[in-house]
């Protein structure tokens, strides 16, 4: 990944401030501001968690149509405390409000992919995304790498642990009944996926005097099983392509954003639908969010389960290992999604 400079600091030194490196080609542009608020029948389904994990019926088939249509959708009543959820916001702000010399003590190291930077850039010519980052691997326990934990900032460690735990179970509680509606048992998709890993995206998005003319985060599906995605409340910004648009996810107070990843997508032989996503940025605020992902280990080959390929439902996707899909997909970030129709 190539060295760029913090948005964050470009807007400090400058408000208007916007290199060409950031300005988007005509095609990916952002239309019109998400302002308009109002609900329409094109919201992402909104599902409600407790009852998902009771097992009711017409919540399991919204799941099953949401994973099938949307790929997208929002959980409410999913049990993680109000607190944890303010303290993980808490304390990705807190970061970011560092001074920059402090931030850099995290800095990624060479070719590491954790601590903090901006996302992966694979080229000089790649539009870069309008955002900083601070990437932690989370889960298990054993391979954290603390160095990159901002330990100055006080509740910091306890505020990542204590939501890190609680979104595995909210995640392991989704596959579950994505098994189920697979037609195994609860365990069904775990026992093909092993043991799994989790890691936390933390971005933020600087405000941009050109909200049309820059992206917080370039069209992009996420390589992973499953994410979960805490978003700022009031600040909107997610967008997904549906149907050939771009729809908005519009923030819901204490909700979390899940979405199916390209590993879900390939196990499920293509039923479920890993989808580009996007972020925009804000006139005039900074926006937060935390993105959850739950991956198989580097060494997994991954491919279309058994029970998922039959006569209806050719075979779509080739057997590959995860660390190879991973290095295939990233290089090809900037295609967008393009790289899962090849790799039969
Ligand atoms: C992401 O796709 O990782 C982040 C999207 C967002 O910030 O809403
Ligand atoms: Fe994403």
């Amino acid at each position: 990944s190539l060295p760029v400079p913090s948005v964050q600091e470009l807007v400090r030194n400058d408000p208007r401030s916007l290199p060409q490196r950031y300005i988007q080609l005509h095609t990916d542009r952002p239309l019109a501001p998400v302002m308009a608020m109002a609900p329409s029948s094109s919201d992402i389904p909104i599902l409600d968690f407790a009852l998902l994990a009771k097992g009711d019926q017409d919540e399991t088939r919204k799941l099953d149509l949401a994973c099938k249509e949307w790929g997208f959708f929002q959980i409410i009543n999913h049990g993680v405390p109000e607190e944890v959820l303010l303290k993980m916001k808490a304390a990705i702000a807190a970061f970011f409000e560092l001074p920059l010399e402090e931030k850099n003590k995290y800095v990624q190291a060479g070719n590491d992919f954790q601590g903090y930077g901006q996302g992966y850039v694979a080229s000089e010519e790649q539009k870069l995304d309008w955002c900083d980052v601070l990437f932690l691997i989370t889960l298990p326990h054993e391979i954290r790498n603390l160095k990159y934990w901002a330990d100055t900032i006080p509740g910091f460690k306890d505020a990542i642990e204590r939501y890190s735990k609680e979104a595995q179970k909210v995640a392991e509680e989704i596959c579950a009944n994505i098994s189920l509606l697979m037609g195994m048992d609860k365990d069904g998709l775990q026992r093909s996926y092993g043991n799994t890993k989790q890691a936390m995206r933390m971005n933020y998005y600087p405000p941009c005097s050109r909200p049309d003319l820059v992206l917080g985060i370039n069209r992009h599906s996420d390589p992973d099983i499953i994410t979960l995605l805490l978003q700022d409340d009031e600040i909107p910004g997610l967008q997904i392509k549906h149907k050939d648009e771009w729809i908005p996810v519009k923030p819901i107070r204490n909700a979390i954003v899940v979405n199916v990843g390209d590993v879900m997508e390939i196990l499920s032989n293509g039923m479920y639908k890993s989808i580009e996503h996007r972020a925009i940025t804000d006139e005039s605020k900074a926006r937060l969010s935390v993105a959850t992902f739950m991956f198989p280990d580097d060494e997994l080959e991954i491919g279309p389960m058994e029970g998922a390929v039959d006569e209806h439902r050719p075979r779509m996707y080739g057997k590959m290992k995860y660390l190879d899909y991973l290095r295939y997909t990233l290089g090809r970030k900037i295609e967008g999604k393009a790289h899962l129709d090849n790799t039969l």
